[in-house]
């Protein structure tokens, strides 16, 4: 039996930002940014797009693009690091708001961006061991990836939610059960403290705990694989260039020279990174994000090629597998139409932006009516009697 990814949706905010005009406004070069971030727009959530809203758009478009019933689905899990209650999870929301049925295991899960893969791995290895019973699973991935305005990190901010059903006999990539190597370690380079909304971030240091990460878990992939072949490769993407130094530390750990790394950095990653650049980091969704790009551009001709993808969650763990791309994924992509949602954005202001951000730390005090929320897509409308009120279209 083959187990793996059989849809993928993606839900954005409308809104983003130009990092070019973010870099003006902040005094920065934008060369910086660009070239040496390799950042180019950022994904910026307005008030009625929480992390609940995102997540359950992505799912509720997942299963309209799939032709799937929400009917089949035997285990929700909700990866996240912008949990919106420290006792009910996302996925509770979502169940209700995706149309799942009774009969469903239903949580959330917290590894910071790594969240979503332990969502995947934990849905795969239930539908391989039989538990399933024929049923299939939703992961959803959602977060607003927040930093202090004006902080090195701003620029790598974003947000957005990645749905993906794991299925029998799925219809875009096929995951390499048991091909995977793992890695922790108990670090500070990235957390969020209970009383903040914004990450604090030991910004070089993160860098270098997930190179460190990156190095354990595919020496540990490595070593449970005999065929090392992958065609293209899908990490985890803070940022764009965080996805080339990637690369580079694992040519030096295939033996291989930079130069080569550079050389295939074309073919090898720059196709997963098309999306990436349009919306930022996504925290859990960054690689699926990754991956729903590569799909998205190249499905049809990778069919029955390998792919790596690594997942790191600060912290830290991380998990480097291996998938095959399926015969038919190409036709699969394009029915799924996995970018159309970000075809719908506008860009916002400098000042619109900041005004946003400005009012986050009210909104999970605010009342219903607050603030807009539009028809069309499920949105957050504020709080009524401590709970939170979503409309439904
Ligand atoms: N033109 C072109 N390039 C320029 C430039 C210019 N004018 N000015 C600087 N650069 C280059 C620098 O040379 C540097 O390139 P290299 O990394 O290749 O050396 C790059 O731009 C960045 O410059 P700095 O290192 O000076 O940038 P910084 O100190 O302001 O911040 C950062 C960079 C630490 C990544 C910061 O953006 C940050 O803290 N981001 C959030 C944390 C993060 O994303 N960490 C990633 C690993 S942790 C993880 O992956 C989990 C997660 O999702 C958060």
């Amino acid at each position: 039996m083959t187990v793996g990814i059989d849809a993928i949706a993606l839900a954005v905010p409308h809104g983003y930002v130009d990092l070019s005009e973010l870099a003006a406004a902040r005094g920065v070069d934008p060369a910086k940014y660009t070239a040496g971030l390799d950042v180019h727009q950022m994904a910026v959530a307005a008030a009625h797009e929480d992390p609940v809203a995102l997540a359950a758009n992505a799912a509720r478009r997942v299963f309209e693009v799939s032709g799937r019933s929400p009917d089949d689905i035997g285990l929700c899990v909700v990866g996240t690091e912008t949990a919106v209650d420290h006792s009910k999870p996302i996925a509770a929301f979502v169940h209700r708001l995706a149309g799942l049925p009774a009969a469903c295991r239903v949580y959330e899960t917290k590894h910071a961006c790594y969240g979503g893969t332990a969502g995947v791995l934990t849905a795969a290895d239930w539908i391989a061991s039989g538990s399933a019973r024929g049923r299939s699973a939703l992961v959803v991935c959602t977060d607003i990836a927040r930093y202090a305005v004006g902080s090195a990190g701003e620029p790598t901010q974003g947000a957005g939610a990645v749905a993906l059903l794991v299925t029998s006999s799925p219809r875009l990539v096929e995951l390499e059960l048991g091909s995977s190597g793992s890695y922790a370690r108990d670090v500070h380079d990235f957390w969020r403290p209970l009383w903040s909304k914004e990450a604090l971030v030991d910004g070089h240091y993160s860098v270098q705990c997930y190179l460190d990460a990156l190095a354990g878990a595919y020496g540990e992939w490595r070593a449970a694989t005999d065929d090392h072949e992958l065609a293209r490769r899908c990490y985890h993407v803070p940022y764009g260039k965080m996805a080339r130094k990637a690369h580079r530390s694992l040519a030096a750990l295939d033996g291989r020279a930079v130069e080569d790394a550079d050389a295939s950095f074309a073919t090898e990653v720059d196709p997963s990174l098309v999306l990436p650049r349009q919306v930022g980091n996504i925290y859990t969704g960054s690689l699926y994000l990754a991956l729903a790009s590569l799909l998205h551009g190249q499905a049809g001709e990778l069919e029955g090629r390998r792919i790596g993808l690594f997942s790191y969650g600060s912290g830290c763990t991380a998990e480097f597998f291996s998938a095959r791309v399926a015969s038919g994924a190409g036709a699969a992509a394009a029915a799924q139409a996995i970018a159309a949602p970000l075809e719908a954005r506008g860009r916002l202001s400098i000042a619109e932006y900041e005004a946003i951000r400005g009012a986050d730390d009210d909104l999970d005090r605010a009342s219903v009516g607050a603030f807009q929320t539009p028809a069309g897509s499920v949105a957050y409308q504020g709080i009524d009697q401590d709970r939170r009120v979503y409309s439904v279209p």
